[in-house]
């Protein structure tokens, strides 16, 4: 195992870098970061506080989502030099530093800390303006037209637009879409197998070896599949020894759902759920866990658990990897807004549960992850409506359909069954998921098509017949069960007319 002081580090990961980061130089005319308290500021061009609109800010919260207009209690004041959460207008509103809030990074390295430490020490944490952001500044830093990169054969399809961009090229993995928690997502011997005989590979031979992975190992978009332990270690072990960064892109880690229960459908194991048993039970552990060789980049985002308008998201890498994506943000986004950032703090230290802890940043992760819990459960509730209202329906029952049941996030997976008996309407599966499409859209609900969110259609032509929904943004439980039962005459008719 190669060492991870800066030195072995920078051996190690600046082969990694894209030569557009080769000539990413920093030209500075400051003599110094920051204004020094006693010192008269004529250097910085940043305006004076009382040249800001805003005197003052009071943030109401809430004690439990869908709280509506019901009074609560948590409420919190910024105002110029003051606000009790130490991170005043004066403070947020001003330009700040490339990385982040010092205070908010303290918190986040405290979160990934105890919950997923990295398996080394010279690691850390910047925060960045959304997940995509963060993808945009990592693949800009290691990828161009010599880079291949492999992903999940389905996935969040903007990252391939933000790899395909800097020249390089996607190569999909086939996935196991099991219901089995030991099974699902990348296929391990597939990967295996890719990476032995690359360069025997028809159709890829042509290409450098991969030397990047990005998975969506938890809840993974579109498939609601997790990576179980077992397949991370595999998977772990052979990045080491094909010399593979791992992207490990966490934006539904936190949004675990226990398994469904037919028996007892709206069984709801998030009530009464201790923090301690959702931490140990619940959450999967990361990559970075067993990161020996400090090769996986692991990015969280605060738009599912507080507010995807925010644009707020944190990366932890190396140290090294970490100055060059930080190198190339002080060109492009500077730092994330002050705002999002003192609200995400000021909400977080309002959360925090001083009557069990002392630590300040232990309190807030308790209050933070309290919080997070009561949104998971919200979560689970939603699915177990749907699971419900889908297994109940005509078309289930027929067997025209199968769910791919998630095991965290925000989708579910609805997987079309053929009847032996039926012929396609059209050419290829995708024109016939298109007109499935539209039967499905005639009938007042829009969902996903697997195939749109391939990499390669082609490729996972065979097990592309699967509609990708969303549990996240319907009102309420009507509106889910009515969904669902619209999902199931569309597959009815389809199949009947
Ligand atoms: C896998 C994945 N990564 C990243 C994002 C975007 O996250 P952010 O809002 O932080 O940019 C999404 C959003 O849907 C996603 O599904």
């Amino acid at each position: 195992m190669a060492g991870t002081d800066d030195e072995s580090l920078k051996a190690h990961y600046a082969p990694f870098l894209s030569e557009r980061d080769k000539y990413r130089k920093q030209y500075s005319f400051w003599t110094r970061d920051l204004p020094d308290e006693d010192r008269i500021e004529l250097g910085g061009g940043m305006p004076n506080v009382g040249l800001f609109p805003v005197q003052s800010i009071a943030v109401h919260l809430v004690d439990e989502p869908f709280q509506g207009a019901r009074k609560s209690d948590l409420v919190n004041h910024w105002s110029h030099f003051d606000s009790p959460e130490g991170y005043p207008i004066a403070r947020s509103f001003q330009y700040g530093e490339t990385k982040g809030t010092q205070l908010l990074i303290d918190f986040v390295k405290h979160m990934i800390g105890t919950l997923n430490r990295p398996a080394y020490d010279n690691w850390d944490c910047i925060l960045a303006n959304g997940s995509s952001d963060a993808m945009f500044k990592v693949f800009e830093t290691i990828c161009d037209s010599s880079t291949t990169v492999m992903m999940e054969e389905f996935t969040f399809l903007p990252v391939v637009s933000n790899i395909r961009a800097t020249g390089a090229t996607c190569i999909p993995l086939k996935m196991e879409l099991s219901a089995d928690p030991e099974e699902q997502g990348i296929d391990c011997d597939y990967l295996g197998d890719l990476l032995e005989n690359w360069h025997s590979k028809e159709g890829y031979k042509h290409l450098n070896k991969p030397k990047v992975l990005y998975t969506i190992a938890t809840g993974q978009n579109p498939t609601g599949m997790t990576l179980s332990m077992a397949k991370r270690a595999r998977i772990y072990e052979l990045a080491h020894k094909h010399d593979l960064l791992i992207l490990e892109d966490d934006p539904y880690g936190y949004l675990h759902f226990p398994k469904y229960d037919p028996s007892d459908p709206l069984r709801n194991p998030y009530h009464g759920l201790s923090t301690q048993d959702y931490i140990s039970k619940f959450l999967v552990k990361s990559f970075l866990t067993m990161d020996t060789d400090a090769r996986v980049i692991r990015l969280e985002t605060f738009s599912k658990i507080f507010a995807p308008g925010l644009r707020l998201s944190f990366i932890v890498a190396n140290k090294f990897l970490m100055g060059r994506i930080l190198n190339l943000a002080e060109v492009t986004t500077r730092s994330p807004s002050g705002v999002s950032q003192a609200l995400v703090y000021s909400t977080i230290k309002t959360y925090a549960d001083r009557k069990n802890f002392n630590d300040e940043n232990e309190a807030m992760f308790q209050g933070w992850i309290q919080w997070i819990m009561k949104v998971a459960a919200q979560y689970t509730h939603r699915r177990n409506v749907t699971l419900k209202a889908l297994y109940e329906t005509e078309a289930y029952k027929e067997n025209l359909f199968s769910v791919m049941e998630p095991s965290a996030g925000m989708f579910i997976g609805i997987k079309i069954c053929w009847p032996n008996s039926y012929e396609l309407k059209c050419e290829t599966i995708f024109e016939e998921m298109d007109a499935l499409n539209t039967v499905l859209l005639k009938s007042g609900v829009s969902v996903i098509l697997g195939y749109r969110m391939a990499v390669d259609a082609e490729f996972s032509a065979e097990t592309c017949d699967f509609l990708r929904i969303t549990i996240a943004y319907a009102k309420d439980d009507n509106e889910l069960i009515e969904a669902s039962h619209r999902i199931g005459n569309s597959i009815m008719s389809f199949f009947t007319k």
